[in-house]
């Protein structure tokens, strides 16, 4: 999908390139939240900054306390990649909808499921409201659904009309509103729960919403741009452009004053509401961001990458270090760097015999080993079946290729590794680690 470049964005784009330049010379700092095990899609954040959640392409939500880098709980209740996630201002109850099409309510206090709900086709946004007990999902089949936060009774489906629902947000007023991949907004309000067409399709798919302030909506769109409409009639009132990449994230900072929207090339651009231009630009992640939240009182940005990891930027800060090349930093830890790239793997393997099966089998003397063959694990069909020994080459080719084209309904996690040096780091590590005698023979690159 390659979406058409607006002029006003090639306008823009070398000031905006400039900026990064100047920005990206500075030094590093941030803070990183690391223990996802494949790309994070999603995160929700508490008002006060108290509660962060991440949820992943490893299948779980984890729940952090920011300031200390601190997992407080890794909740396992998906089958696939979690796609959405919501929390309330109070970080009390969340919500998570996932690839497996499945809808989990939380209670965060006592780390408990509150309902679960499975939905016909995978769940692709959430929202909810507490002051009105009301909980929402958009599915992959054009679906909305509503129901009651208590105990996810379901209140209403509604169907899109051939557009799949992309973002929600409820208004303060309560109405919800339903972003779409055709570009469509639509509002959905009334007891029983009516649909209205708010804004016509723009024909540019709508990634994500976010409310600037009381009277100001933002959605950004797959063509770079940032469509702003007043409330409560949605007239539209300004663009940003400036992104060259599709945006896939937005978040507003409480009180309105800024914007944060990230885009699939990695870049952030912090917009100053006031002037409507692009105050900072900041590049902290290899590859796509797929989610931002503002926390706390210092308007802490957190964002979610593609690399895996959640960071922080905070006014203040120098901006975070550019990582377009992850191998930069595998790099610079010389012989260490097959062991840096196993951290991605480390959530969900051990290596060891008696290191037992995670959420995959232990990689215990994977060479020479056929695939789906370690006692007790419940692999998948597809794999059990695939006829696969594991070797260099196949290590090599699983992900250079990706599980997904490789091993095709296989229950491992999308995730690829590009570098060719990169591959053959981590099948040396894995040679030495898994051997019985742990003895070393490095591949001859
Ligand atoms: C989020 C969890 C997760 C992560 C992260 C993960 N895997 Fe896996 N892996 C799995 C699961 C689940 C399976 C079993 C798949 C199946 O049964 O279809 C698996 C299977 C495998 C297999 C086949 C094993 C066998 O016995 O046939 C290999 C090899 C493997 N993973 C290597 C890796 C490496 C190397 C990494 C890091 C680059 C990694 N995995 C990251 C979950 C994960």
């Amino acid at each position: 999908m390659s979406p058409p470049v607006p002029r006003a964005v090639a306008r823009l784009a070398p000031t905006l390139l400039l900026a990064a330049t100047l920005l990206s010379a500075q030094a590093a700092s941030g803070q990183e939240l690391r223990a996802h095990g494949g790309p994070v899609r999603a995160l929700g954040a508490a008002a006060d900054g108290g509660l962060l959640l991440s949820g992943s392409f490893d299948t779980s939500l984890i729940a952090w306390r920011p300031a200390e880098a601190m997992v407080l709980h890794r909740f396992q209740g998906h089958d696939g990649a979690v796609n959405a996630v919501a929390v309330d201002r109070g970080g009390t109850v969340a919500l998570s909808g996932g690839e497996d099409g499945r809808l989990i309510a939380w209670d965060l206090a006592n780390a408990k499921e509150r309902f679960r709900r499975e939905l016909a086709a995978k769940v692709l946004a959430v929202a909810l409201d507490t002051s009105r007990g009301l909980a929402a999902a958009g599915t992959g089949d054009g679906a909305v659904h509503l129901l009651t936060l208590a105990d996810g009774a379901v209140r209403a489906r509604l169907e899109l009309d051939g557009e799949r629902p992309t973002a929600l947000l409820f208004l303060p007023d309560g109405e919800l509103l339903v972003a779409g991949h055709l570009g469509g907004l639509r509002s959905v309000a009334g007891e029983p729960a009516q649909l209205r067409e708010r804004r016509p399709a723009s024909g540019f798919a709508i990634t994500d919403l976010a409310l600037a302030d009381d009277r100001t909506l933002a959605a950004s769109a797959i063509d770079g741009t940032i469509r702003l409409f007043a409330l409560p009639e949605l007239e539209p009132v300004g663009e940003l452009t400036g992104h060259e990449a599709p945006i896939s994230a937005l978040a507003a900072e409480p009180g309105g004053r800024r914007l944060a929207s990230g885009d699939l090339k990695g870049r952030i651009v912090l917009w100053s509401l006031a002037d409507k231009r692009a105050e900072r630009v900041l590049e902290p992640h290899a590859g796509p961001v797929w989610d931002l939240a503002f926390t706390g009182p210092r308007s802490s940005l957190w964002s979610a990458g593609n690399d895996a990891v959640v960071r922080r930027w905070a006014e203040g800060d120098p901006p975070p270090e550019p990582t377009a090349r992850t191998v930069t930093v595998a790099e610079a830890e010389g012989g260490e760097r097959g062991a840096k790239l196993f951290r991605a793997c480390r959530a969900c393997h051990t290596l060891e015999p008696d290191g037992g099966n995670r959420a995959g089998p232990t990689l215990f003397r994977l060479f020479g080993r056929p695939a789906g063959s370690v006692p007790g694990y419940p692999y998948s069909e597809a794999l059990a079946r695939s006829g696969i020994v594991w070797t260099e080459e196949t290590v090599d080719k699983l992900f250079a290729l990706g599980p997904e084209t490789f091993t095709p309904g296989s229950k491992m996690p999308l995730q690829r590794m590009p570098d060719p040096g990169d591959r053959a780091a981590l099948i040396a590590y894995l040679k030495r680690v898994t051997m019985p005698e742990g003895r070393t023979e490095e591949r001859g690159r």
